[in-house]
């Protein structure tokens, strides 16, 4: 497991009250950063992780809002910014699936206009509002950013169409922010394969161990594999930017 002395530096991260994000905070965290936690302030997991680490002595504090509501989106991200002191890494991590259950692709009617707002709004706007709102801080710091997408991004398999075609859009989009904001924000991704995670949209019991037999490495991935490959691209990786780095056991090898 890599590691960093991150004292002194400030950290947000989206969608981390549970999963990936919850351990990447909790890296973050444990080399020293001080981190903002958000998820949405409904999710009783937040105060209860908050609560966990700062147990555990760790400077973490709890960033309530919803990246897919405009103004609740940046309202979180001003007064979080505003409670760090400041911001040197801003992790994009928020995502739904928009469904509980995964869509084959031939179901068209499946994927209605209230899908697609869904998964848009949170999964793709969310993360540019969010660097949009957060710009100032991170120049100011010659911070960085990494987004979380996925392999269905770039194979267009997923538990949807829309799904993956956000993901699509959002290692794009880390291109042309990557570009937009150098030479002082580096702009990266991460493309996550199978996640051993609480997510929203579970595989059946059936078709799960399939999914595994076809990794390479013959595990799903867990959070802190996720989390140290943040870890690097935000922390490390000093020339590197516009960069999807595929965590993925092999799969797409
Ligand atoms: N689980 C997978 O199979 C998988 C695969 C590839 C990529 N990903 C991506 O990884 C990221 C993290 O997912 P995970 O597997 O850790 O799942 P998770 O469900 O454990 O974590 C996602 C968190 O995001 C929060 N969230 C959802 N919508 C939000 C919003 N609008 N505003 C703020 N928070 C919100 C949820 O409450 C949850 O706590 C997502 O972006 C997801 O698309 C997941």
């Amino acid at each position: 497991m890599i590691t960093a002395d991150l004292a002194g530096k400030r950290t947000l991260v989206t969608g981390a009250a549970s999963g990936i994000g919850l351990a990447t905070a909790e890296m973050f965290a444990r080399c020293g950063a001080k981190v903002a936690i958000n998820d949405l302030p409904r999710n009783p997991n937040l105060e209860a992780e908050v609560e966990r680490l700062r147990g555990e002595g760790l400077d973490v504090i709890a960033a309530g809002g919803n990246v897919g509501d405009p103004q609740d989106c940046r309202r979180m991200i001003s007064q979080a910014i505003a409670d760090l002191g400041g911001l040197d890494h801003l992790i994009n991590n928020a995502g739904t699936p928009g469904t509980k259950s995964p869509v084959p692709p031939s179901d068209l009617d499946a994927i209605d206009e209230g899908f697609w707002d869904r998964v848009l709004s949170v999964n793709l706007v969310g993360p540019y509002r969010c660097c949009q709102s957060a710009v100032d801080a991170l120049r100011e710091s010659n911070g960085a950013i990494v987004n979380t997408c996925s392999i269905a991004g770039l194979t267009g398999v997923g538990s949807s169409t829309a799904y993956a075609a956000t993901k699509a859009g959002l290692i794009n989009m880390t291109q042309a922010l990557a570009k937009a904001l150098a030479p002082d924000i580096r702009v990266n991704a991460i493309a996550p394969g199978v996640v051993d995670s609480p997510w929203e949209c579970q595989w059946s019991d059936e078709d799960q161990p399939a999914r595994i037999a076809r990794v390479p490495l013959k595990r799903a991935g867990v959070p802190v594999d996720y989390a140290e490959s943040i870890l690097f691209l935000a922390a490390g990786g000093a020339y590197i930017t516009g960069h999807t780095l595929v965590v993925d056991g092999g799969v797409t090898a």
